[in-house]
């Protein structure tokens, strides 16, 4: 059994402690991440629901189920070889938008966690995780499944599982964008597919 205290899991423990923001007081749980964090390639969402909040973990909830299967469709999974954040890790009330000074509080455990990943893909998830790390006026519907490069890495911003459940008429396009992601993994990081996601 492999017991060694690695650097992820010492930021994990910080950042269950966390009270930079005024989420800390109605959370239920930090929602910290899930996966694989050798992984190349990083999904980032918006913030946890009241599933995730219940669980500890992201998109586990009706968005995440479809998540899910949009992932199995080409080859990724959260047991192998992705991980899967949230731009704020506590649950904002009623999920309403994460503030801007709550992303501002957060950001530094999803930028401590993206160091320690150091993935060569990140996929943004929903229009907040986009406009959050890609550009301020990020469109969903105009930019999706476009790359951007930023500090070598490539970024994607695709539609939320949340507003695909509201208009499936936008999950052929999302189905495209993560073809696209198929693609771009295969020809800059083939190793995702052949050892489990582990470099
Ligand atoms: N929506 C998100 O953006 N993240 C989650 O973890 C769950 C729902």
């Amino acid at each position: 059994m492999n017991t060694e205290i690695t650097a992820f899991d010492k930021l994990r423990e910080e950042c269950m402690l966390c009270q930079k923001c005024e989420l800390a007081k109605t959370r239920t749980n930090v929602v910290f991440g899930v996966g694989n964090p050798k992984a190349n390639v990083l999904f980032i969402g918006e913030g946890p629901g009241e599933n995730e909040d219940l669980q500890g973990v992201p998109f586990v909830g009706r968005g995440g189920q479809l998540l899910d299967k949009m992932l199995d469709a080409v080859d990724l999974s959260r047991k192998e070889n992705i991980y899967i954040a949230n731009i704020v890790k506590c649950r904002p009330p009623k999920n309403r938008d994460p503030q801007p000074e709550e992303q501002e509080s957060c950001i530094n455990w999803l930028r401590a966690q993206t160091k320690l990943i150091a993935p060569k893909i990140i996929v943004c998830l929903g229009r907040i995780s986009a406009q959050k790390l890609i550009k301020q006026d990020f469109r969903v519907t105009v930019e999706h499944g476009m790359w951007f490069e930023k500090g070598g890495i490539l970024f994607m911003g695709t539609f939320h599982p949340a507003a695909l459940l509201r208009n499936p008429n936008n999950k052929p396009a999302a189905m495209e964008d993560f073809l696209k992601l198929r693609d771009k993994i295969n020809e800059i990081c083939p190793e995702t597919y052949t050892e489990s996601g582990l470099r």
